[in-house]
């Protein structure tokens, strides 16, 4: 094994000392090459990955992935190339084609970031290679693994991993150049355990493979952040003929049903901003300790199970992840300051198609739950160590960016493209969008070429001024943020308000009716009340939401006797009335929340559930308790997160 692991003067044993090296690597700076990426080692401009060709094997009993990471390169004739890896093991690398190979020297820079970044790997090679053939193994440190025994899948019986590459942890189980401003094309050969199915961000089989051996390819280029791989136990059921849901085999009936407008979702997408470029689309749908509600991956978008509440009111999740088959994974942001471009460019498109399927009171709703959550983003950012959060575009060097992905991408950004429509009318906005996706198709792109292009072929042309700079470079909302006004939210406002007076809106009314029996009028008397699915979910939180912080026990007590918000079964609801049952030291909860707490790993949910029981007093012991019993079970998104919250 060449290894040599590089500290402070022994860059001098690199290269032999002839010639001597010319890298000294002991400080991050020198290597994060800012042309391209605050969030990479990689040296791109002088040599990258065009193809990768992956060899896998799976070990569930190891919980370790053995790899091969082969690499085709254009050179532009470097003698060094450097990938990102972190918390892997590297065994030896080669180069040259499969079977021709020779081993060549490496070395692992031991960087100050590396708890965000990982380390450099510097492989030595001549101005003319074009295939580096890395031979690795993951460690407990791979973050991006999610590794869940059987008992934290529906079958109980099967264990599953999944994989979570964005933003920078597909470092973590590939040796990439690990920035989301290269793309690449791959091939995988997996191999897994017999009785389970292997699933990538990829073209899929649907069925079984006997000898637990799976072949896939993804022909279009792609940021190394969307290479994705499930194993699980897993049946297929199509929709369409090109889009259909993978799950395990207890939860078929369910999110068969659940996605069942997945093929009018893709229908209404392509009527706004063109044809679908990934051929199929499928949803695979994870254990309920995965740490979102969707995630993207290329023809295979990951989705939480909490999505599946069995009224369809959560699938504007589903939206959202087909609309970054444009938005995010068509045109990328090129570096992670550019986040917005991914995520606020797609929640405006998920509304657009939500719009289009349940018409605009409905995306107007889906619009204000958003505007909310902006509004207490807005505030916490304001007093945090990082105000400058709250611009669209983020300055981020040094930074995890995880920690700045805030609603201000989703949010902000979103309000900003729907205060541009307002601006320049709905049918030119469209043209626009239809035209931007056309021009940095499989490209990526940062906020200063989305601005040349907005100015060239949006603004100038229509003589329109508009002031993106404040949007894109200035913190807080800028004050021509158009508004939403829903009716039916304000109804559940004035429930809320008259409620929290002391008016009991919800009480049993009784009523009468007239009816003709035998030609003779009778009356007859009938109790009316308002029950849980008289309104949708978004109007429920509206109301928990508007309720006053400091409510009280015995009127939530009251309220959950009525709706049983607490064991609602639907997890927006149940996150927000348990931090609003936590606030009011409504210790009925604490069963069900522990329960939630030990079931579900979606960062959005737990991460407010456990911060505000921790600021609590009275709960704060148990949060320590449920996160040192759970902790686990978590994927290390969410667990580091919570840890953060705990340490602070
Ligand atoms: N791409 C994101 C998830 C993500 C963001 C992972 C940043 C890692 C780093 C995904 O599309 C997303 O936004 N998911 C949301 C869904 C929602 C906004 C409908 C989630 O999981 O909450
Ligand atoms: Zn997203």
């Amino acid at each position: 094994m060449r290894l040599l692991i590089l500290g402070f003067l022994t860059s001098c044993l690199l290269f032999s000392c002839d010639p001597p090296p010319k890298l000294v690597v002991s400080n991050t700076e020198l290597f994060v090459d800012s042309v391209f990426d605050d969030h990479s080692y990689s040296n791109l401009k002088e040599i990258y990955t065009t193809h990768l060709d992956l060899e896998l094997d799976v070990s569930f009993q190891n919980k370790t992935i053995y790899g091969v990471a082969r690499h085709t390169m254009k050179n532009n004739g470097s003698d060094t190339a450097i990938f990102d890896i972190k918390g892997l093991k590297i065994q030896k690398i080669t180069l040259g084609a499969k079977n021709s190979e020779r081993e060549t020297d490496f070395v692992i820079g031991n960087m100050d970031n590396d708890s965000v970044l990982g380390q450099p790997l510097l492989v030595s090679v001549d101005k003319k290679t074009t295939k580096i053939n890395i031979y690795y193994q993951t460690s407990e440190n791979s973050d991006a693994l999610g590794w869940l025994d059987s008992n934290l899948t529906s079958s109980k019986s099967k264990p599953f991993l999944f994989t979570q590459g964005q933003a920078i942890l597909t470092r973590t189980w590939i040796p990439t150049q690990d920035s989301p401003s290269n793309r690449i094309t791959y091939k995988a050969k997996v191999k897994v355990p017999k009785d389970l199915m292997a699933v990538m961000s990829a073209k899929n089989s649907k069925k079984l493979n006997k000898e637990g051996i799976y072949e896939f390819e993804m022909n279009k280029a792609i940021p190394s952040y969307l290479i994705s791989l499930a194993v699980g136990d897993l049946v297929y059921h199509p929709f369409s003929k090109s889009s259909g849901v993978y799950c395990e085999p207890q939860l078929l009936g369910a999110a068969s049903k659940e996605f069942i407008d997945l093929p009018k979702m893709i229908g209404a997408a392509e009527k706004l901003y063109g044809k679908y470029q990934w051929e199929q689309y499928d949803l695979l749908v994870l254990p309920y300790s995965f740490p979102f509600g969707g995630m993207e991956n290329p023809m295979l978008t990951f989705v939480n199970p909490t999505v599946i509440a069995g009224d369809k009111s959560l699938v504007s999740v589903v939206a959202h992840e087909l609309a970054h088959s444009w938005s995010g994974n068509l045109v990328t942001n090129r570096t992670w300051n550019d986040f917005w471009l991914n995520e606020g460019f797609t929640v405006y498109f998920e509304e657009r198609i939500m719009e289009e399927l349940y018409g605009k009171e409905v995306s107007d709703i889906l619009a204000s739950i958003e505007r909310y959550d902006l509004e207490n983003e807005l505030d916490r950012i304001k007093n945090s160590t990082f105000p400058e959060d709250s611009r669209l575009f983020l300055e981020l060097k040094k930074r995890n960016p995880d920690d700045a992905m805030t609603a201000v991408a989703y949010v902000k950004g979103a309000f900003f493209l729907k205060t541009i429509e307002q601006k320049v009318g709905r049918q030119r906005f469209d043209q626009f969008l239809n035209s931007y996706f056309k021009n940095f198709a499989f490209k990526t792109v940062n906020s200063k070429m989305f601005v040349g292009f907005l100015e060239k072929n949006l603004l100038k042309p229509n003589q329109i001024k508009f002031n993106y700079n404040e949007w894109i470079y200035e913190q807080g909302l800028p004050s021509n943020c158009i508004k939403i006004n829903s009716g039916r939210l304000n109804r559940m406002k004035d429930f809320a308000l008259n409620y929290s007076k002391g008016i009991d809106v919800f009480a049993p009314k009784i009523k009468y009716r007239y009816l003709k029996i035998k030609g003779k009028k009778k009356r007859k008397k009938f109790i009316e009340q308002i029950k849980r699915n008289d309104f949708i979910v978004q109007e429920w939180q509206t109301f928990i939401h508007s309720l006053p912080e400091n409510i009280g026990k015995s009127k939530l007590q009251k309220l959950d006797a009525y709706f049983s918000f607490k064991t609602s079964g639907n997890a927006e609801i149940m996150t927000d009335w348990f931090i609003l049952g936590i606030k009011n030291n409504y210790g009925e909860l604490n069963s069900d929340i522990k329960k939630f707490l030990g079931k579900v790993g979606r960062r959005k949910y737990l991460l407010p559930i456990y911060e505000t029981m921790l600021n609590n007093n009275k709960t704060k012991a148990l949060a320590i308790e449920i996160f040192e019993k759970n902790k686990k079970n978590y994927h290390s998104v969410t667990k580091n997160s919570i840890e953060a919250l705990i340490k602070n």
